[in-house]
């Protein structure tokens, strides 16, 4: 079951400068052991700048918890208004580039100083308060990856408005359903964003979206397609349109902008809500995961500084969108705290070509770059030549995040990427963490591809069976946070029995081993001899796709919304580039199979059309790849399909396993002998 059992010991001068010393490291886990409240409470203390200092460290009244709860302080002053006072203030804080570019040179490139980046801030987050959006309020982003973006979420959170982002690539309908269930007054968009060499429409889709959606009041859109280069447009595949605004609802970004303003950083209590993010799981639609302000804040700036070890020469690429919990914590949140010079990078890995990343790393000396495995494999697919192409020795950390990274494909990373002297710190956490739980920490942490090692201090992770007893060495389980921890989500947007029963119900104690309630992940994992743990990926019906979380039952509601479709079952298969890509069962109403020249070339035909159906409702990522019609399912008795066997039909595998509860055996012979009937 171990993989692989290369150790990659820590580099002594990595050690010596890191800013985790193995001294303090030991430390840390010694007080998290001996006194866990006072150990974040010190934390706590010693990390944030508070407007009103707490005396409360934790309130845990199981699920629920809260952290800090009677300080107050605001997010944004530890990402902007601490560092204003010495050097850092002229020290840039965010490089942006767009994606087109004529002759591979890119076309825009916009840096923002500390300063400067505040400014922004405080003029648009007035602007928004003279919308009348107040604290409590929640504000909707649909946003390609531009400076704009980030000045949004730092200026809601300046004046208490609770963000959602959803990422530029869901679909209308899955931006509606995300701006109802959270109740947003305003949008934030931007009339386009660059993609591969096209315009994403995200205004369009906004207007689509928000036609549906009575609770909102304004939209504010940026002009990214009116500052852009003209020769952008001539790369461009798509035609330019111009941008429609509707009168009394759609304001100008430039427009709401107070210039000159310094509003002041709202006093916000340290459980406000600062963001919702919708996250798909194993039941129903996706739901709004809910994090605070105070408890998130420290540990966001406390992993970027552990984990990534980010210093202040430091130039940080983190290559996830905004619109997914990487791009919040370690975009935006974390690296700002820690007064980085965060590059940012609008479009496509492979735009106009594979050495678009490469290129950028050596003309912006990019030293520490967190990326996914998906892409990782992508790039390794390509070919050498391409990173070879570009300098790369400004590196000097590589971080790895969304999926158990392979072992083949982190070999290739640490010598291909990291020339074998950076350490890969392979971060796993979730939405619902908020920050990193487990990590190899640089300079301390021997590195073992494929493994993310230990848990950070403080955080309490154990592999257990049903039962809640941890499994032995070597036997697989599941992955279970035993305590809870400052950067918690705190509850499900609007729904508390979903939090209660997705996350704390498996393991919900006292009974047995389990004493208090655990927070299940979802996750199945390992413990190898060394005590480093191996996460094997998810034991529930959510798929991981290219590092996109994606629920099941969310595939197959698309798939049954298409009138043809009587049934669907959807099943993840393993991809080497994607690590798991999407196969779907579908079974098709009586009178479709009984319409006259229903063919193979028909059935092609449904199943491409079946394809852009789940791309229109959900979003083009959450596309099946594959799609097999069947008569029937095959079910147990109490009607639950069988995703396993399914699996198993997906994968070729001749050995079905176990079929005495299946109702209807005669289903799968069907099923089998359908196999090449795609
Ligand atoms: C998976 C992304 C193995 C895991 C931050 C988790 C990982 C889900 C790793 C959360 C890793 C993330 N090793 N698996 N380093 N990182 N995962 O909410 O299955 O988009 O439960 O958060 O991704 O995905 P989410």
């Amino acid at each position: 079951m171990i993989f692989n059992t290369r150790v990659v010991e820590p580099s002594k001068p990595f050690a010596d400068k890191a800013n985790l010393k193995r001294a303090e490291h030991t430390a840390l886990l010694k007080s998290a052991e001996t006194s866990y409240e006072d150990h974040w409470a010190g934390l706590a203390k010693n990390n944030l700048v508070w407007k009103k200092p707490f005396t409360v460290p934790m309130k845990w009244n199981p699920p629920f918890v809260e952290w800090f709860c009677d300080g107050e302080l605001n997010i944004s002053e530890q990402c902007l208004d601490k560092h204003l006072n010495g050097s850092t203030a002229q020290k840039t804080a965010l490089i942006w580039e767009g994606e087109p570019c004529d002759d591979l040179q890119p076309c825009e490139r916009k840096t923002f100083t500390y300063a400067e980046l505040h400014a922004e801030v405080c003029a648009f987050a007035e602007g928004l308060q003279r919308l009348g959006i107040k604290k409590g309020d929640r504000v909707a982003l649909y946003m390609p990856m531009i400076p704009e973006a980030v000045i949004s979420m730092l200026a809601c959170a300046r004046i208490g408005a609770t963000h959602t982002v959803v990422f530029g690539g869901f679909s209308a309908e899955s931006l509606r359903d995300r701006i109802i269930d959270a109740q947003a007054k305003c949008v934030i968009t931007a009339n386009g964003g660059f993609r591969r060499g096209k315009i994403l429409p995200l205004k369009v889709a906004v207007d689509k979206a928000v036609s549906e959606c009575p609770c909102v009041e304004s939209v504010v859109v940026v002009d990214r397609l009116g500052e852009t280069a003209e020769s952008a447009y001539r790369n461009s595949k798509s035609a330019f349109t111009a941008t429609q605004m509707h009168s009394g609802r759609d304001h100008w970004y430039s427009k709401c902008k107070i210039a000159g303003s310094t509003l002041a950083a709202a006093a916000l209590p340290a459980e406000h809500p600062l963001f919702i993010l919708y996250t798909s799981g194993t039941t129903g639609k996706p739901k709004g995961v809910v994090h605070g302000t105070a408890g998130y804040a420290l540990w966001t700036n406390l992993t970027c500084r552990w984990v990534f070890d980010i210093q202040p020469d430091d130039v940080y690429w983190c290559t996830a969108d905004i619109g997914w919990v990487t791009g919040h914590s370690y975009v935006v949140y974390g690296p700002l705290s820690t007064g980085a010079t965060v590059y940012m990078y609008e479009g496509a890995p492979d735009f106009p070509d594979f050495g678009r990343f490469w290129r950028c790393i050596e003309r912006e000396k990019i030293s520490i770059f967190y990326t996914a495995p998906t892409a990782i494999r992508a790039f390794m697919r390509q070919g050498n030549q391409w990173p070879q192409s570009s300098n790369l020795s400004s590196l000097r950390l590589l971080g790895s995040v969304g999926e158990p990274i392979n072992p083949e494909a982190w070999e290739w990373y640490h010598a291909t990427i990291g020339s074998g002297k950076c350490p890969i710190v392979d971060t796993w956490w979730q939405t619902e963490t908020g920050g990193v739980m487990m990590s190899p920490l640089p300079g301390i942490t021997p590195l073992k591809p494929g493994s993310a090692t230990r848990p950070l201090p403080g955080i309490a992770v154990e592999v257990v069976d049903d039962n809640g007893i941890p499994v032995p060495r070597g036997s697989r389980g599941k992955l279970v946070i035993t305590k809870p921890w400052p950067s918690q989500l705190r509850t499900v947007h609007g729904d508390p029995e979903r939090y209660k029963n997705t996350y704390w119900s498996t393991f919900a104690g006292p009974a047995g081993a389990v004493k208090e309630p655990y927070y299940f992940t979802g996750d199945g994992a390992f413990k190898d001899a060394d005590n480093d743990i191996w996460v094997i990926g998810r034991v529930d019906d959510v798929i991981n796709v290219a590092g996109h979380r994606i629920g099941t039952m969310e595939v197959e509601s698309a798939l049954v919304d298409h009138s043809s479709v009587a049934e669907s079952a959807v099943v993840g298969v393993p991809d080497s580039i994607k690590g798991t890509s999407i196969y779907a069962f579908v079974t098709l109403k009586n009178e479709v199979k009984q319409m006259a020249g229903w063919n193979d070339v028909k059935k092609q035909e449904l199943a491409r059309e079946l394809i852009s159906h789940v791309g229109g409702i959900i979003g083009s990522f959450a596309k099946p790849d594959h799609i097999r019609f069947t008569d029937s399912l095959p079910k147990t008795r109490s009607g639950k399909i069988m995703r396993r066997l399914l699996k198993d039909v997906a994968t070729g595998h001749e050995s079905l396993g176990d079929t005495t509860t299946l109702e209807d055996v005669s289903v799968l012979a069907s099923l089998r002998q359908s196999s090449d009937d795609e």
